[in-house]
């Protein structure tokens, strides 16, 4: 069932017609915009600044009343109520490349599959002596599914904003659009809450193994949101509560349920800590974090964790689950959690994370959304095989077939496809404490689960996969990602 396709795009379009001939840029082609807006402007220079350090070319961006010129590259959102959101189209002839969406959202993604048309140099960070040919094609594409996220641990190991920014350039490549930042945990509290500042002053000082720690300033955070947005990613920020909180008690002791102050912590056990949820002060408390970060968050979703509380009574999670999503609401957010939540009567608006098996017929029931991140198929940390330096093996091997080949819409018996916001990769960290690190974990899997979020279910097939997975080889080289050179795909060398 699988169609022609050119062989390196990922995630596999809705629909490709390839076509006769090719469109090559040469020092007239420009690029125009349609209508004028300060938006369609900045994705247009987002696309002439990668082309103009690799070609030469002066490639100048303007507005164009006349879409489809002679040797242009035109961007134009169109009125057209029969286009969902984020679809797009692309055609390509000899003479012309015609980009065409609803929304800003959907031209972003245009351009990903123009850049992945290119040829692998278009990811180089200087001049290249090369062709820039663009196969003639007509294209017609739109997500499955509106979540296609990646979450990152950033507080069993810290990473400075110079990585964060790096993950968000290569999410953008494969038209992930959530990045969700695992901002606390029992090692470390990573962003700073000014109404509460030992949270990042102290709880910031350690990590796991006895690494140095950090925090993110909220200036940080916020230049961090803004850098996503311009890619149309959104970050969504999760403060791990009740459980899971040890580097919040050390600087504010009130907070726990004996009022003592622990000591930091650089372990790796879980289900040990907890909020005092008895007491008046934690609502306070989650008020006053809760509203920080949903000011300096402008998407709708605040997650609040939730999982292995194994440390607080049941009944308290019970009703410390259903304060907080009144919290999360009252700031205009819909509350995420694990799917521990789902013991507890959820809100219509919130969304539940599927990592671990667990009865989730109540939540089904009740028509929550969920965001579907099976362990055994999308945690980034599982080890590739038994072989591999990093990672934990838990939930199983991982190898790239493991996360390619399932189906989102078959994992939680009675549930509808408009019940499943989407699927997310997560990437917990105690073992993995560098950006090369990160790089080996996540690629080429994450590429694979991006495909498994965006890609019609009845398109995709792993063996037409696994071979544009090793075209795609030559981009991630390009792109300097430290990548698993996984031997179930057939990689092409350098040369070709
Ligand atoms: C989790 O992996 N504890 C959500």
């Amino acid at each position: 069932m699988t169609q022609a396709n050119p062989p390196s795009l990922i995630p596999l379009p809705l629909e490709y017609k390839a076509a006769p001939g090719a469109f090559t840029l040469t020092p007239a082609t420009a690029i125009a915009i349609a209508p004028a807006s300060a938006e369609l402007a900045a994705i247009a220079e987002y696309l002439a600044a990668r082309l103009r350090l690799v070609t030469g070319f002066a490639l100048p961006v303007h507005v164009s009343a006349e879409p489809m010129q002679n040797n242009d590259i035109t961007l134009s959102t169109l009125p057209d109520s029969s286009f969902d959101k984020a679809e797009y189209r692309l055609s390509v002839t000899a003479h012309s490349v015609n980009l065409q969406a609803v929304s800003p959202t959907g031209l972003f993604y245009a351009v990903q599959t123009l850049r992945q048309l290119l040829p692998p140099t278009v990811e180089a960070n200087s001049l290249q002596n090369e062709t820039w040919s663009i196969p003639a094609c007509e294209v017609r594409d739109a997500p499955r599914f509106a979540w296609r996220g990646f979450m990152l641990d950033v507080a069993r190991h810290f990473f400075p904003p110079a990585d964060i920014k790096r993950c968000i350039d290569l999410l953008a490549l494969y038209k992930c659009n959530y990045l969700h930042l695992h901002l606390t945990d029992d090692q470390g509290w990573r962003i700073m809450i000014e109404s509460w500042p030992k949270l990042a002053e102290v709880g910031g000082l350690s990590a796991v193994g006895g690494g140095a720690g950090g925090f993110y300033s909220q200036a940080e955070y916020a230049d961090l949101v803004e850098y996503a947005r311009k890619q149309y990613i959104t970050l969504v920020p999760e403060i791990e509560t009740p459980g899971h909180i040890n580097a919040a008690l050390v600087g504010y002791p009130e907070l726990s349920i004996n009022d003592a102050a622990p000591g930091l912590y650089t372990g790796t056990q879980v289900g040990f800590s907890s909020l005092a949820v008895g007491k008046e002060i934690t609502y306070k408390f989650l008020e006053d974090v809760i509203g920080e970060l949903a000011a300096l968050t402008p998407g709708p979703f605040f997650h609040f964790g939730g999982d292995e509380a194994d440390s607080t009574v049941k009944a308290d999670y019970l009703v410390f689950v259903e304060r907080i999503q009144q919290i999360c609401q009252k700031h205009g957010k819909r509350a995420i959690g694990w799917n521990e939540i789902v013991q507890a009567d959820l809100l219509p608006g919130t969304v539940v994370q599927f990592w671990r098996p667990g009865e989730m017929e109540k939540a089904v029931q009740a028509g929550v959304q969920f965001i579907l991140s099976p362990a055994w198929y999308t945690y980034l940390d599982m080890k590739y095989d038994e072989s591999t330096r990093l990672g934990l093996n838990w939930a199983g091997f991982l190898e790239i077939r493991n996360v390619y080949d399932w189906n989102p819409g078959s994992q939680i018996p009675g549930l509808s496809e408009e019940s499943i916001l989407g699927v997310e990769a997560p990437l917990w960290t105690e073992t993995v404490s560098t950006l090369k690190d990160i790089e080996y974990m996540a690629f080429p899997r994450l590429p694979a689960l991006a495909e498994v979020g965006w890609s019609a279910q009845m398109l995709r097939d792993w063996e037409n996969f696994r071979l544009r997975l090793a075209d795609q080889g030559a981009r991630m080289q390009m792109l300097g990602i430290n990548f698993y050179q996984s031997p179930q795909i057939p990689w092409k060398t350098a040369a070709g």
